[in-house]
Formats: structure tokens, sequence, C-alpha cells
């Protein structure tokens, strides 16, 4: 009976640290806001423990929530302005719930900790928030296929270590922003290996001083937008390159560009342009695979001297004012292109 006491102590003791909330309250607080502004939360989003109670998509550091990652859950509702008070907040990914509606609050620049910000295949609208570009940390920003609208904020140039640029398939509007000394733009963006900007309605040419050497680039991507101007020589300044396209704009005039210098590329569009002159010299090539130059005004000419020398091609779409139609199935095209497996030759004329 004497030495029972301690032993009950000890037990209460154990049973309270055990009871007792993982999650940092100012956290919690914050996620039941934001929960309460959505339908269709994950059934285990029970209690008031987030990190210590399992909740669905919440991932944790000690008692910080540093992940919120709710990919394709059906949640439907609005953002308020508690999604910026989650300091510690590393990740947040909402992609594919199309239910997802209203505008991106400008709050969202106080998260400063972000790495990674995916919302991806929802609804929302209205501007991304101006100041975006003090969520310096972030290394990929997509927000691909929502109804965003508004310019391209110049200040995403100032993610120094920004990796993913995607904003595909919007209603974005303006022009693709450069620094010019006292604003920022996405020429600073050295870091990056990707700029989407395709399926916008981006006006305007495309900078000169968009491009340099310092730049790591894979993909270019600026397709389906109502961009003019001539194609600018300094893109051949990015070596790395792989995938160029420009397809479904109103670009013009000749394309003064050495593809030489792109050892790396091996998808190349330019379809449904203005481009004129004679059609770029893709010789020693051998690493494309896919070449869209159709429905241009390029010069007429016969089969380019490049062409068969190229060995990974499976597909060349030429659309010149050329009465030639080739089969892919004849022999001597087999023969000839035997690595080319569509081949078409289209007459405008
Ligand atoms: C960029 O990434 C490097 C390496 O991960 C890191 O040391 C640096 O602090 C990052 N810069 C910013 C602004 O977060
Ligand atoms: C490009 O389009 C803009 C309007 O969006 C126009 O002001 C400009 O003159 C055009 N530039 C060229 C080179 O056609
Ligand atoms: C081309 O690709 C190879 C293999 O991925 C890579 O090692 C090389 O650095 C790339 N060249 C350029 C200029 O990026
Ligand atoms: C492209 O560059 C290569 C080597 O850098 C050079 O041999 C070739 O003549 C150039 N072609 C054009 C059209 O400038
Ligand atoms: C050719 O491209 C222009 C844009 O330059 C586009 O408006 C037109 O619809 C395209 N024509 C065809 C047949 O695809």
């Amino acid at each position: 009976m004497g030495s029972g006491l301690p032993i009950f102590l000890l037990i209460t003791c154990l049973q309270v640290l055990v009871i007792e909330a993982v999650t940092d309250s100012s956290d919690l607080s914050a996620l039941n806001a934001v929960k309460s502004n959505w339908k269709n939360t994950p059934p285990s989003w029970i209690g008031s423990d987030p990190c210590g109670g399992g909740w669905e998509g919440i991932g944790c550091t000690g008692s910080r929530i540093t992940y919120i990652i709710l990919t394709g859950m059906g949640l439907s509702g609005t953002l308020t302005g508690d999604i910026g008070d989650f300091p510690e907040l590393q990740t947040l990914d909402l992609s594919q719930n199309k239910g997802l509606t209203g505008i991106l609050p400008s709050t969202i620049v106080n998260l400063k900790k972000l790495e990674n910000l995916f919302l991806v295949d929802c609804s929302f609208n209205g501007p991304i928030p101006d100041g975006i570009g003090s969520l310096t940390r972030l290394v990929s920003l997509s927000v691909a296929s929502n109804n965003f609208n508004g310019p391209i904020p110049p200040s995403i140039g100032k993610m120094s270590n920004l990796s993913l640029l995607d904003l595909t398939d919007n209603k974005l509007s303006g022009t693709i922003p450069v620094s010019d000394g006292t604003s920022p733009g996405l020429d600073l963006l050295l870091n990056a290996r990707h700029f989407h900007l395709g399926k916008n309605l981006l006006t305007g040419g495309i900078p000169p001083n968009l491009f340099s050497s310092n730049m790591k680039l894979l993909h270019v991507l600026f397709d389906s937008n109502q961009l003019n101007g001539s194609l600018p020589s300094t893109l051949e300044l990015v070596q790395t390159l792989e995938v160029i396209r420009l397809d479904r704009n109103s670009l013009t005039g000749p394309i003064l560009f050495n593809f030489t210098n792109l050892p790396n590329l091996s998808e190349l569009y330019l379809s449904n342009n203005k481009f004129s002159g004679s059609i770029p010299d893709l010789s020693g090539k051998n690493l494309l695979t896919y070449v869209d130059m159709s429905n241009n005004s390029f010069d007429a000419s016969l089969i380019p001297p490049w062409f068969s020398s190229l060995q990974s091609m499976t597909s060349l779409y030429l659309s010149l004012s050329l009465s030639l139609s080739l089969s892919p199935n004849t022999h001597k095209a087999q023969r000839q292109y035997n690595n080319i497996h569509t081949l078409f030759f289209c007459s405008l004329g």
C-alpha cells in the first residue's frame, strides 16, 4: 500500500506525456482555420493533434508542420489567409483538387521556408501574388492548369534556387518579365531547368536578354501563347537545352540560329508560327527525335541536305509550299530514312 502511490503517480505522468498533443498550438489553429473552409478533408483528420494523431497528408518535424500534401483528395473550398501561418512549412501540394477555387491569398508569401509549391490542376483564379518572389527558397513552383490571370510576377526572378517554373495552362497575360536593373525577371533564374509557360495569353516578343550562357535550362516551353517578333539568337547560348516548344504563336522572321551549339536538343516544335527564310539547319543533330516546323512560311526548297543525316528521328513534320508528298511506307523512304517513322511533306501550295 505504501509503495503503491509513487507507481500510480508514475503511470499517471506517463499517460499525461502520451496524451499531450505533439503539434505546435499555432500550427494547429492555422490548420483548423484552413480546414474549416474545406469540404472532404480526410477521415483521419479528427482530434486535435495532426502531428501525433496521424492526420493523412500532414507531415511534421518535431511539433511543427513541415509538409501538407493533399493530392487528389477531392477537396473543395477556398484558401484563406491562414495558409500563410505555417512558418516551418517546406512543401505545400494541393494538386488535383478541382474543387479548390478562389484566389491564392497574398499571405502565401509568408511561408518563408517553403521549397515546393504545387497547385496543379485545381481551380484557383485571380493573379499570382506579386510578392511571391519573397519565397526565395522555392525549388519547385507549379501552378499549371488553373485559371490564374494577370501578369507573370517579375519577382519570381528573385527565387534563385528555383528549378521548376511551371505556369502552363492558365490565363496569364502580359509579357515575359526580364530584369531591367530595378525590377527582377526570369533571366535571373540561373538554376532553372524548366520554363513551362505554354497555353497562356502571353504577348510581346521573347526578350533576347531572357537567355544567357550561365543558364541550365532543359525545357523552354512557350507554346500556345500570342508571342510575336523573332526568335532571339541568344537561345543558342543555353547549351543544356533538350526541348524547345514555341509552336502556336505568331513568331516571325528567319531563324538566325545555330542549332549546332545545342548538343542535347531532342525535340523542336516551331509549327504554327509565321517563320520565314530557309529551314533551320539541323545537320548533325543526332539526338533529335521530334521536329515539327509545319504551318510556317519557310522558303520552298527541296529536301534539306541535313535531312538524311539525322539518326534518332522518329517524327518529322515539315509543311512547305512544295508539291511533294512522300509516304512513309514507300520502300525508298524506308530505306533512305529508316529511323524516321513518320515523315510528312504536306503541300500547302
Ligand atoms: C539554395 O540552395 C542551397 C543548396 O541547397 C542552399 O545552401 C541555399 O541556402 C539556398 N538558397 C536560398 C535562398 O534558400
Ligand atoms: C507584338 O504585339 C504587340 C501587341 O501585343 C505589338 O504592340 C507589337 O508591335 C508587336 N511586335 C511585333 C514585332 O510584331
Ligand atoms: C548533354 O547530356 C549529357 C548526358 O546527359 C550531359 O552529360 C552533358 O553535360 C549535356 N551537355 C550539355 C551541354 O548540357
Ligand atoms: C554553326 O556553328 C558551327 C560550329 O560552332 C559552325 O561550324 C557552323 O558553320 C555554324 N553554322 C551557321 C549556319 O552559322
Ligand atoms: C497556322 O498557324 C496560324 C498561326 O500562325 C494559325 O492561326 C492557323 O490556324 C494555322 N493553320 C493551320 C491549318 O493549322
